[in-house]
């Protein structure tokens, strides 16, 4: 994201936060995702993933929804080089994906921050590792943490943090590399509504001054919706691209400014039951 890491962004004394939304200083087109032919499987199993092939362009927001167990962990841990594939390629920006890299950011469901670290360490642990200066890592971590809210929270450890918050930190903390790609699974999943949408809204905020591309794993068919300007549906044994649906955007191009009028539009529902319907269609299928 062109929000973070100096030494991502052109050397140290570059300005974190310089960039306008579009105007990426990395380019735009950083953030290509193309899965071509992905068979996959754990051991001597069925494949888990057979002949899944999804293009993905710099800056979509896409969801990504489907029964458990039907491979949408395997495809992000792909994406992030976590795992390889037995057949097809993972391409990201032209180069096929071999290690995990700082220019993919994974979110979890749990924000699994280290806890003798403060807020602040934990933000600026990333691009420590990789070698930027003091100086600039506090550069970063003074703009992520206000960016997520977290300004006045950055000396506290994560302990003392709120589950909402510390996904907050969990988020800045996967921006300080500079990421153009950002992979989140489930990553509002264990938070209460409330939070939730709130942290919806954020994300989308982030999202919209960042452009990056995100790759969002749901569980939630109106969060799917809400949020991303693509939503795909996945189907299992094996998993596969049931729908692709380009929405545009509802939550997304008003920084989640219409919030509940967007999600009770007759619009929104019609998605919401067709891609429901989808989903419920291949479960019949199955059995
Ligand atoms: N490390 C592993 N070793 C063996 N099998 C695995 C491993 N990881 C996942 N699987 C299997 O692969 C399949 C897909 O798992 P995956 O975690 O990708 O599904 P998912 O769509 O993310 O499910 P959920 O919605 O429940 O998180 C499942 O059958 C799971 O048991
Ligand atoms: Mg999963």
């Amino acid at each position: 994201m062109s929000t973070a890491s100096p030494t991502a962004t052109g050397g140290a004394g570059s300005q974190p936060g310089s960039g306008a939304p579009g105007s990426r200083p990395h380019g735009p087109v950083a953030g290509r995702i193309s899965l071509a032919e992905i068979v996959h499987r754990y051991g001597a199993d069925d494949p888990v993933i057979d002949g899944l092939a999804l293009n993905i362009e710099p800056g979509e927001f896409v969801c990504l929804v489907g029964p458990s167990g039907c491979g949408k962990t395997t495809l992000l841990k792909l994406v992030a080089g976590f795992e390889f594939p037995e057949g097809g390629q993972v391409v990201v920006d032209g180069s096929r994906v071999s290690r995990p890299a700082g220019d993919r950011a994974v979110v979890f469901q749990q924000p699994n921050l280290f806890p003798w670290l403060s807020v602040r360490g934990n933000v600026e642990l990333g691009p420590k590792l990789s070698g930027v200066s003091k100086e600039d890592r506090r550069m970063v971590s003074d703009h992520l943490l206000e960016m997520v809210g977290l300004a006045d929270a950055a000396d506290k450890k994560p302990w003392e943090l709120s589950g909402g918050m510390q996904q907050r930190c969990a988020i800045a903390r996967a921006l300080a590399t500079d990421p153009s790609i950002v992979l989140m699974d489930e990553p509002f999943g264990a938070l209460d509504a409330i939070t939730r949408e709130r942290l919806q809204d954020e994300l989308l905020e982030i999202w919209r001054q960042s452009r990056a591309t995100v790759v969002f794993v749901t569980h939630g068919v109106e969060e799917a919706l809400y949020l991303g300007t693509r939503v795909v549906v996945m189907g299992d044994r094996p998993g596969r691209i049931l729908l692709d649906l380009p929405i545009g955007s509802y939550g997304a191009e008003t920084g989640g400014e219409v919030r509940r009028s967007v999600r009770d539009s007759a619009a929104f529902l019609d998605l919401k039951r067709q891609v429901r319907d989808t989903i419920a269609g291949a479960r019949k299928e199955l059995s």
